[in-house]
């Protein structure tokens, strides 16, 4: 039996499993977790010093889920702390704001955190992640859009939700998927159930998707050197067409890509004779 795995697995049987909080200061961990469990939203910033730690009960079709969950500090000067935590956890909320695009590029850290503390035998294939792209209520301020956490999420065969602690908004959605993509992990002897949307597209496609939206101008987009010839143009396009085509590519963000490959190919070919 895997070290995360949960004591028991029965159907109709409880079950007892452990969730934690992970991400930036700030991004608003405690504030989803707040208005899932007390149905409110506090808008004074109360940094979690340390872990905070709480018991819910929930139902997943006929087992009752007994939760306990752990919401950590985001603070780097809490690391101490947090590292005694992170073993045998089956499920994490891995929460970024999307005013904040550190807190996104830092997603890869906390994975990476996490990682770490479970050492060489940890296992983070059976845990589940849901990503919590959060504060969606603050439209004027959004720097991460839905395509590019999406990608960035689906890619690792993580969940996805956009979510506002304050409005409310996505927050019962995601803990029931999550809680109940936990039973279905639990049930299936520790192994993440394959998703459709973590098998529908290839680590080229999300990889070549990111490129594209990082790229510094057309040439750079198209992957040619700058004063590349009509020929190199063309064949990069058609390469890039193939793999992102919206007939055939469902990753997230690939008709954008798609778009702004075609539109990158015209702007290059009418300045070259
Ligand atoms: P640490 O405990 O320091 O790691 O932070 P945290 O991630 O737990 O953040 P917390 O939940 O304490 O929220 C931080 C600030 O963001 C608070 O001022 C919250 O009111 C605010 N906040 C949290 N979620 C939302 C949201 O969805 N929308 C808006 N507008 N503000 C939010
Ligand atoms: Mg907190």
């Amino acid at each position: 039996m895997e070290a995360n795995m949960p004591k028991r697995k029965e159907p109709g049987k409880s079950l007892r499993i452990k969730v934690i909080s992970m991400g930036n200061a700030e991004v608003g961990k405690s504030c989803i977790i707040k208005r899932y469990c007390e149905k409110r939203f506090v808008s004074k910033y109360l940094a979690t010093i340390g872990i905070d730690y709480g018991v819910t009960k929930v139902q997943v079709r006929d087992r009752e889920i007994k939760v306990n969950i752990f919401d950590m500090a985001g603070h780097p000067f809490f690391y101490e702390v947090r590292n005694e935590f992170y073993k045998d956890t089956q499920g994490v909320i891995l929460v970024y704001d999307v005013g904040q695009k550190d807190s996104f590029d830092a997603l890869d850290a906390w994975l990476a955190e996490m990682k770490q503390d479970l050492g060489p035998h940890g296992n983070m294939e059976n845990i589940v992640f849901a990503v919590c792209a959060n504060k969606i209520d603050c439209t004027k301020h959004r720097c991460v859009d839905e395509s590019e956490g999406r990608l960035w999420a689906e890619s690792k065969g993580f969940l996805y939700f956009e979510t506002s602690a304050q409005t409310g908004e996505g927050i019962n959605e995601m803990f029931q998927t999550f809680y109940v993509s936990i039973v279905d992990l639990c049930e299936n002897g520790g192994k993440r159930p394959i998703t459709n949307s973590s098998a529908s597209f290839t680590k080229e496609q999300a990889d070549t998707i990111r490129r594209i939206r990082n790229s510094k101008d057309s040439w750079d987009m198209l992957g040619v050197k700058p004063g590349a010839s009509r020929d190199e143009v063309n064949k990069a396009y058609r390469k890039l067409a193939v793999l992102l085509h919206p007939d055939k590519c469902v990753a997230p963000g690939s008709e954008d890509a798609f778009k702004a490959v075609v539109n990158a190919r015209t702007a290059l070919l009418k300045n070259i004779k």
